[in-house]
């Protein structure tokens, strides 16, 4: 069944690890990678969630049934059919295991040219499909460096969120990513990245009321390695990470859910 353990639904959440592949691995290093991985992150007390090349996807459905880890999209198209070369739509990448899907990560806004508002219409199909959305948001260097950060995030989020309803707000996942931390090494401080997930918070609440915002897993991207995961996900706004480069290794992305399972131990608090 496919919701039946969404991680928000319960007030005290599990921490997430979603795992980012980006376009790396064929299906059989895929399914050579989840066999190395399964063993050790089935039984942890965490939400694992692998986002590999849609191509990987029917292989890894088989291969991972019967485990804790699901399966997510890194993106899709916002049509349910239609004359769209190349694309796929939400439908056909739920027909083939997954439960999330990935909107508005930088790279697809950047490379590709998708808006707040392309990203508004896949986050209502997503929705549409039976999936859940996990909506990057995040600012550039120059926004960061013109004091823009809080104001680009939050609108950023008002926008991705603008065409769903109130109890749907509850069942998204949003991932802050300064675009400046994904892939460089560099990170903010913690307690920056907190701020401005308080922040996204806020702008949650506001537009879908408490309850339903206090269960949106929010999450923190961009350079997260096992060295530093553990200083992020002690921040009481932070419920997990989304990771690209250290999923590269089996042993990186083992020890950075270690790090998710021992934050996950200890009650988090949501609202300070
Ligand atoms: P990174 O990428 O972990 O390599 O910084 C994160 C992302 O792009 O989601």
């Amino acid at each position: 069944m496919y919701n039946e353990r969404r991680p928000h639904d319960t007030a005290m959440k599990r921490p997430m690890l979603v795992g980012n592949w980006k376009m790396n691995r064929t299906p059989k290093e895929a399914i050579e990678h989840v066999r190395r991985l399964r063993p050790a992150l089935d039984g942890m007390p965490l939400d694992v969630v692998l986002l590999p090349p849609a191509v990987c996807l029917p292989a890894l459905q088989s291969e991972l049934e019967g485990s804790a880890i699901r399966l997510g999209a890194q993106n899709a198209h916002e049509a349910p059919e239609g004359a769209f070369t190349g694309e796929l739509s939400m439908g056909m990448i739920r027909s083939v295991g997954c439960e999330y899907v990935l909107l508005g990560h930088s790279e697809r806004r950047n490379i590709f040219g998708e808006t707040d508002d392309t990203v508004a219409r896949k986050v209502r199909a997503a929705v549409n499909a039976g999936l859940t959305p996990i909506l990057c948001v995040g600012e550039s260097r120059e926004e960061r460096d013109a004091g823009r950060t809080l104001s680009r995030v939050t609108a950023q989020v008002r926008a991705g969120l603008d065409r769903i309803s109130d109890t749907e707000g509850a069942a998204v996942v949003i991932a802050y990513e300064p675009l400046w931390a994904i892939g460089s090494g560099e990170a903010p401080e913690p307690s920056a990245a907190n701020e401005i997930l308080r922040a996204v918070r806020d702008a949650l609440t506001e537009r879908f009321g408490s309850p339903h915002a206090s269960r949106v897993p929010l999450l923190y991207g961009g350079s997260m390695r096992a060295t530093n995961a553990s200083l992020f996900l002690a921040q009481p706004q932070i419920d997990g990470g989304l990771v690209g480069a250290a999923t590269r290794s089996v042993t990186d992305f083992i020890d950075i859910a270690r790090e998710h399972s021992a934050a996950g131990q200890g009650e988090r608090e949501h609202t300070e």
